[in-house]
């Protein structure tokens, strides 16, 4: 399958959704960022995502507004106590995120003069709490590296754009996902009047997943992806036979 038409009527919903939303975590891509602001952005995406993890984006907000607030770079992070810390993500839950965070940022601070790698393999290997779906993310929204991402919701997604009728969390069928996950991002034009950027494409994949393809009630008459469905090619958008993933 051509990925192109796919990933513009993907990007062409994304531009219509995305500025209603108001994360304050999501600016435009600047490819012209020098090298310390993008390390900068990767530490705010770094913050959001972690806190995204496991909490809806409502909730997110003013707890990512109040870690900016107080740890506006990660130097001001790597340099807190846990207690501080943990006070700070008080009613987040899933703590151990909040611990994951100052130990990767005083592992940046101590061995990358502060600034998070700016690639997902050296990151997710280097810095402890980052795994694929986070350096993914990170990479590809701040630093415009070509890496996918898969969460729960994209997994959900691509499972049905492909209708794998596969156990969702098996190894093969992560292998399948991460691949196409992959072709999504992969070959974008690299020519300086492109708009195209891999980090809209995967944060386009995510809104979708848990805004439009979401688990109980896929909403297919708005996806834009709907004519390279299979999963819609092969069932009717309202009956329970579109595989449910988690
Ligand atoms: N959930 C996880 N990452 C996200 C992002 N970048 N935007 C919105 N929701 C998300």
């Amino acid at each position: 399958e051509e990925v192109a038409p796919i990933r513009a009527a993907l990007l062409q919903w994304y531009a219509t959704v995305h500025t209603s939303r108001n994360m304050p975590w999501r600016k435009q891509y600047d490819p012209t960022l020098d090298r310390e602001k993008r390390a900068q952005r990767a530490y705010e995406v770094w913050i959001s995502e972690i806190m995204l993890q496991q909490t809806q984006v409502a909730t997110v907000i003013p707890y990512y507004n109040r870690w900016i607030q107080k740890y506006p770079t990660i130097r001001d992070l790597a340099g807190a106590s846990i207690d501080q810390v943990n006070s700070l993500w008080k009613g987040l839950g899933y703590y151990s995120r909040a611990s994951r965070l100052l130990a990767g940022a005083q592992k940046a601070v101590a061995d990358y003069e502060g600034r998070l790698p700016d690639n997902a393999k050296d990151m997710q290997a280097n810095i402890p709490g980052i795994g694929r779906y986070s350096a993914g993310a990170i990479c590809s929204i701040a630093y415009g590296e070509n890496v996918p991402v898969l969460d729960g919701n994209v997994n959900r997604l691509l499972s049905r754009f492909l209708a794998l009728h596969a156990p969702p969390k098996a190894k093969a069928t992560l292998d399948v996902l991460w691949n196409a996950a992959t072709a999504m991002v992969q070959d974008l034009s690299m020519n300086s009047t492109s708009t195209e950027y891999p980090g809209d494409v995967n944060q386009a994949l995510i809104e979708l997943g848990s805004t439009v393809c979401k688990a109980r009630d896929p909403n297919c008459e708005t996806c834009p992806l709907r004519p390279w469905c299979s999963a819609y090619a092969t069932t009717q958008p309202t009956n329970n036979t579109i595989p449910v993933s988690d």
